[in-house]
């Protein structure tokens, strides 16, 4: 892995999401609309964003640019699963905009497993998602507590081009299993707590 080579990848996304933010959609978010369109989620995502299943990512306190992203990638087909593609299918873009309002608008928080300094992290992926797994970026998810089984899975599509990311494909394509074995296991191993934002 090129450290150096991802740090400057890291700046470019920085870069793009400055230009994408600026650009975004007029209409105002509505993070209590987006409460109630959360009762179709909270089955497997918890109504406050922590995952009830183990298949499904916790979601609660995640950038909004970063759920709303990947909430119209499954909408558009660009990223597929059976469960978000159907569930994705019959919300509008205005109702994604909220119900991603609605989980960004929790405050998630990451604590690393007694007596393991942050300084063992994987280097090459603290620069977005944090030694903590906590992302640094608008567009890059938290990995804080999601199920090594999930982050195992992701990483996996990343590599075999089922699921695509100009960093993210790049990043797994040299990942042999073991490696992803162990980064899985970072991540996973970290405690996460969801806070709800007051009411
Ligand atoms: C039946 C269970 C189920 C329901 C209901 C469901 N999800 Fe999911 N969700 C999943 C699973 C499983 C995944 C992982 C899919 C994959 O591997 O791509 C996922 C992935 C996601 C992701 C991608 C997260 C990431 O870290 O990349 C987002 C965002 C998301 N769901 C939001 C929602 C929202 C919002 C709703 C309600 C409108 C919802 N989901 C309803 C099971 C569900
Ligand atoms: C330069 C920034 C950057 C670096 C370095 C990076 N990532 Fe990512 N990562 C991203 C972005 C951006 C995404 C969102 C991709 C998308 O939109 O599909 C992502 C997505 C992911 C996902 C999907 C999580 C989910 O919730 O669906 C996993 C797992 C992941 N990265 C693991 C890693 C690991 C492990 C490393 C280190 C080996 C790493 N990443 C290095 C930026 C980065």
């Amino acid at each position: 892995m090129r450290l150096a080579f991802l740090i400057a990848l890291g700046g470019l996304m920085l870069a793009g999401g400055f230009v994408v933010t600026s650009s975004g959609p007029a209409a105002a978010d509505d993070p209590a609309q987006g409460r109630k369109i959360a009762n179709m989620c909270r089955t497997c995502h918890g109504i406050d964003g922590y995952a009830r299943v183990p298949i499904a990512p916790h979601i609660g306190g995640e950038p909004q640019e970063y759920l709303e992203a990947q909430l119209m990638a499954y909408k558009t087909g660009r990223r597929e699963h059976e469960m978000m593609s159907v569930v994705t299918a019959s919300l509008t873009a205005q109702q994604i905009s909220d119900v991603a309002a609605w989980y960004a608008s929790h405050n998630a928080v990451a604590t690393l497993p007694d007596g393991v300094s942050a300084e063992a992290a994987p280097q090459a992926c603290v620069s977005c998602h944090g030694a903590d797994g906590i992302s640094q970026l608008l567009d890059a998810p938290n990995l804080a507590g999601e199920t090594n089984i999930y982050i195992d899975t992701q990483l996996k599509a990343f590599k075999r081009g089922q699921r695509q990311h100009d960093v993210m494909s790049e990043v797994a394509k040299d990942l042999s299993d073991e490696d992803i074995r162990a980064l899985a296991d970072w991540y996973s191993a970290i405690t996460l707590e969801i806070e709800s934002p007051s009411e």
